[in-house]
């Protein structure tokens, strides 16, 4: 694996610092770079198909040190409809599974399993009402279910199998998806947590259903494989919402997480150079790690064109560099671009940038 992260001399890339190794949450990494999860409809019957796991595998053979796997439902049958979407479940899906961590171990990589549970954007293809904190819905959508605390008891055992599964299928880690709008967010956002329980109300009481969600699966997943938490302040049909005003509604659920076993947070932003609040430069994640001092991945738009990997601004290479230098965060997690370029990680450190293909929309409707 070496050879690939030879930087040519005569190429002034700065991406070298990012393909070193390194120790993220006790779990070592062949380089900085993480690969973001991404939701992919190959596993018909929520078992992923054979290609998927050359589809990771190539991944980790070009200089991904952790992979997140797309979200996989948990095997709640609220979770989610769609049946070409994986699942976390025993039998043919955690076989299924276990190719694929085999593979990507076999390439040097790591990877973690993304679990998942779509809240109030479940479809009720089946009858189901979604399940939501509060039974608040967004206009047009179809009613949902104020989950109870029985709900919430029975939807933390599923969380809990899904981590034994993982463990069974090898993976290294787990991410906890509370990010974006789905369930564990719905609890994080007052929008759409209207409840009067210990699970709404305050900063802390909105984080205490995802935090039971990370006590639940942290005490199922082997001790020395980290359980990382991925959360954000913008929903996928909401880019303005926030779950945290400022930076002490932030530091109230983030401590709430590592209070509750949470090795490692994964701060999803659309555009990783840009500031989480006003007056201070540090963006989503770089608040992750002053407040809580966890370990954390930065992601959004990183090297969607070739023009990232010349040195330049802060939303350059140089800038992204410099944040990690500096300690702001880790890891780097790359989405959009790795869809059509499998080996992007190869081509940066040797700069061929040629071998690139800049980011189009189209690239998601394929599969490398
Ligand atoms: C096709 C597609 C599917 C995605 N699926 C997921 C998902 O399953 N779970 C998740 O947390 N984020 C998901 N995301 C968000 C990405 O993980 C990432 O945060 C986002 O694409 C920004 O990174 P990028 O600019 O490098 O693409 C998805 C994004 C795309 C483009």
């Amino acid at each position: 694996m070496t050879a690939i992260f030879t930087s040519r001399p005569d190429v002034n890339l700065p991406v070298a610092p990012l393909l070193k190794p390194v120790t993220f949450a006790g779990l070592p990494l062949a380089s900085r770079f993480v690969m973001a999860p991404m939701t992919r409809f190959h596993s018909p019957g929520g078992v992923p198909a054979p290609e998927v796991a050359g589809y990771y595998r190539r991944r980790a053979e070009h200089g991904i040190g952790l992979i997140v796997t797309e979200g996989v439902w948990v095997g709640h049958p609220t979770a989610g409809h769609e049946d070409t979407v994986p699942r976390m479940t025993a039998g043919a899906a955690e076989t299924s599974w276990r190719r694929v961590v085999d593979e990507v171990h076999a390439a040097g990589g790591r990877i973690a399993a993304q679990l998942w549970h779509l809240g109030s954007l479940r479809e009720p293809v089946d009858g189901l009402e979604a399940w939501t904190p509060s039974g608040v819905r967004e206009p047009g959508r179809p009613a949902s279910h104020a989950m109870t605390l029985a709900d919430i008891d029975e939807l933390l055992e599923s969380y809990a199998e899904a981590a034994r599964v993982a463990a069974r299928a090898g993976f290294d880690a787990v991410e906890i998806h509370a990010a974006h709008g789905y369930l564990l967010d719905e609890f994080l956002w007052p929008f759409t947590n209207r409840r009067t329980d210990a699970f709404g109300g305050s900063p802390q009481r909105r984080a205490a259903l995802p935090a039971a969600v990370v006590r639940a699966v942290r005490a199922q997943f082997p001790a020395d494989r980290p359980v990382i938490v991925r959360f954000s302040q913008f929903k996928e049909r909401r880019f303005d919402a926030q779950i945290a005003e400022t930076p002490a509604e932030l530091d109230a659920i983030l401590t709430v997480f590592a209070e509750a076993g949470a090795s490692a947070l994964h701060a999803s932003q659309r555009r990783f150079w840009q500031p989480a609040f006003p007056g201070s430069g540090l963006t989503l994640a770089g608040w992750a790690k002053r407040l809580t001092g966890l370990p954390t991945i930065t992601v959004g738009s990183v090297g969607l064109t070739r023009d990232f990997l010349r040195p330049g601004g802060p939303e350059s290479v140089s800038g992204l560099v410099e944040r990690v230098a500096a300690g702001e965060f880790d890891l780097v997690a790359l989405g959009r671009i790795l869809l059509r370029n499998p080996a992007w990680v190869t081509h940066a450190a040797a700069g061929q940038l040629d071998a690139i293909v800049d980011y189009r929309k189209s690239h998601e409707d394929t599969y490398h």
